[in-house]
């Protein structure tokens, strides 16, 4: 039978609510290219793969794989949803929405964002961290575009604040605390899959932007619109085409955000805690 959006999240809610037993997750975390990693150092861990969940994302790029895991990091009930599907592969944004309603609909408040990005800034280098402080959507589309989901939230959502400046402060609270460097900056999200040309990172720059990649306005516009509150951190993966010499490819994110998963790990766990 072919169930309504509501009725996926719904069925999606019931099905996480009666794995996850006396977990209350109050924050969600969408873990990015190569920071799938996080998730292992979970205790209590429950995994649930997408295909369980109706209305979640079948996913195809490699280093993407499909779970939702809950279970407590630092001692704080957390869900990770490890995986997405990016707007490039579909054109339809209608999994991810189903995803971050879903965990709306289990009593989670804060959504934390991260991704693999390109730095557009000489001092942010590679395998360092980035607090988003806002968003330029330049990827020619709006998630809540078509007829409103009255039942998740209203018609016309406000961005302001949208990366949410008391959590960034508490994120970047907690870099200080581990001596982890942590740069401040807007993330501009281009619709890809191919990189950007040298040019538009040119454009890019000029626009006020300082890191560049191909998720998370989505899932920031979603969340804000069923009323989570966003908090965002990207890893520098490479410099953006044309401000170094290095080949981009699919490989080297992985690889890189590697390198920056670690930081990224500490600096989560330390903001769940405090
Ligand atoms: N551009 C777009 N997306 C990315 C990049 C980039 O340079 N690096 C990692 N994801």
């Amino acid at each position: 039978m072919n169930q309504t959006h509501k009725q996926n999240v719904e069925s999606a809610r019931n099905i996480i609510s009666g794995k996850i037993g006396a977990l209350k997750p109050k924050t969600a975390i969408i873990l990015g290219s190569g920071l799938g990693g996080l998730a292992d150092k979970m205790s209590n861990a429950v995994i649930i793969p997408y295909q369980d969940l109706p209305g979640f994302p079948v996913l195809t790029v490699p280093g993407h794989t499909g779970e939702v895991i809950a279970g407590k990091l630092n001692g704080i009930d957390v869900i990770s949803l490890k995986g997405r599907q990016h707007f490039y592969e579909t054109g339809d944004a209608y999994p991810l929405k189903t995803m971050i309603r879903t965990c709306a609909a289990l009593g989670v408040e804060t959504l934390f964002l991260s991704n693999a990005a390109g730095s557009l800034q000489p001092q942010i280098r590679v395998g360092e961290l980035m607090a988003i402080s806002d968003h330029i959507n330049y990827m020619g589309f709006n998630p809540l575009v078509g007829p409103n989901d009255d039942d998740f939230g209203p018609r016309f959502v406000p961005l302001s604040e949208a990366w949410d400046p008391e959590l960034n402060k508490k994120l970047k609270a907690a870099a200080k605390k581990h001596g982890i460097s942590l740069h401040e900056g807007v993330y501009i999200a281009f619709r890809g899959p191919s990189f950007e040309t040298a040019a538009e990172i040119r454009m890019a720059q000029k626009m006020g932007a300082s890191a560049v990649g191909m998720s998370s306005v989505p899932d920031c516009i979603i969340a804000r619109h069923c009323g989570l509150k966003v908090v965002g951190c990207s890893c520098i993966t490479n410099m953006g085409e044309g401000l170094s010499d290095e080949k981009l490819s699919h490989e080297h994110t992985l690889a890189n955000a590697k390198r920056a998963a670690v930081n990224f790990e500490k600096l989560v766990m330390e903001f769940l805690a405090s």
